[in-house]
């Protein structure tokens, strides 16, 4: 089905649809409207020194990335939320997980953690002197008690939605919801999540079908999940980090108003094409809940290779 198409806005309106700000995420936060922002969800530099990031120390970082949610925090709407998708930094080989660094910052200005959802992923670099990392963290904080969450927006199917109440007046009802289960604080990358009523969401890795030339992107519906919780329709999703515009996609894909800050020039031309072309019904998305391919074990890849099992002499399973 076609979207409706809006066009891209270089400059916040609350009447527009979709904005899309070439600039430094600090300057432009502070151009934009108080309490604005239903959410606000991005994946920030993680200081890893990426061609996009100049590496500095941590607490130089730490101090900057603070003025940046400073000005997030005001642009947040009152019932709003902001997600905070973060991974480690690392220090010659040791290890900073840069949620337990954030935590306070976003404590500090009174906001509260309703979740630290662990994003879990089969997919990455494989550690040789510590296990390799498979998960980042989404921390879910909002600006006070009053919130939106539409948790059966985002149900998931029970595992076993036959089970029923074995005793009191409802004995023999179903005891389940019929809309499906809460997804939990576990986003997992296993088997089907039609049979384990896990939220499952590859990372965006080359034979994703969203991959472009960026080296950090969002799966759209990992942020579609989010805005599908945290929003109602209508409803303005900020990203300051905006990348190549995943989180704007998510946004009105759904039918709530986007808008991204990107310094890069390369990246925010990649996030005008890709949203131009998911309006156009042309970009190539993951669908929401897709089932995760799952290999029989027939596949070459899937087998032991033959080298192995003759310097083993067999004893490999
Ligand atoms: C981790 S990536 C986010 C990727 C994004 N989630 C996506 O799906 O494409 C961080 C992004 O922040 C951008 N960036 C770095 N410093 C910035 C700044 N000061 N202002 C605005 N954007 C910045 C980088 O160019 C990069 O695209």
């Amino acid at each position: 089905m076609l979207q409706e198409y809006f066009p891209v806005s270089h400059e916040f309106r609350a009447t527009e649809h979709l904005v899309l700000c070439q600039g430094d995420a600090l300057e432009e936060l502070k151009k934009l409207p108080d309490e604005s922002f239903k959410l606000i969800v991005s994946s920030p530099p993680y200081n890893l020194g990426k061609a996009y990031e100049k590496q500095v120390c941590l607490e130089k970082y730490l101090d900057w990335q603070k003025t940046i949610i400073q000005e997030m925090f005001r642009v947040t709407a009152h019932d709003g939320s902001i997600v905070w998708q973060v991974g480690n930094y690392i220090d010659s080989g040791e290890v900073f997980p840069l949620d337990i660094y954030f935590y306070p910052i976003f404590k500090e200005l009174g906001m509260r953690l309703r979740n630290r959802i662990v994003w879990h992923f089969d997919h990455g670099l494989h550690a040789s002197k510590r296990f390799s990392g498979r998960y980042e963290v989404l921390l879910w904080f909002t600006k006070s008690d009053i919130y939106t969450f539409n948790l059966d927006a985002v149900r998931v199917p029970s595992k076993y939605p036959g089970k029923l109440h074995y005793k009191g007046s409802k004995a023999g009802q179903p005891s389940g919801n019929p809309l499906g289960k809460n997804p939990s604080d576990y986003w997992k990358i296993l088997c089907q999540e039609w049979e384990n009523g896990m939220i499952e969401i590859p990372n965006v890795k080359s034979n994703h079908p969203e991959k472009t030339a960026h080296p950090c992107q969002f799966p759209v519906e990992l942020i579609e999940r989010c805005v599908l919780a945290l929003t109602n329709e209508g409803d303005w999703v900020l990203d300051p980090f905006g990348g190549v515009g995943s989180s704007v996609i998510a946004a009105i894909k759904q039918n709530r108003r986007g808008m991204m800050i990107e310094r890069d020039t390369i990246f925010s031309a990649l996030a005008e094409e890709r949203i131009n072309q998911f309006q156009s019904g042309l970009l190539k998305i993951r669908p929401i809940g897709k089932p995760i391919h799952q290999p029989s074990g027939r596949e070459k890849v899937a087998q032991i290779p033959a080298q192995w099992l003759l310097q083993n002499k067999g004893t490999l399973l």
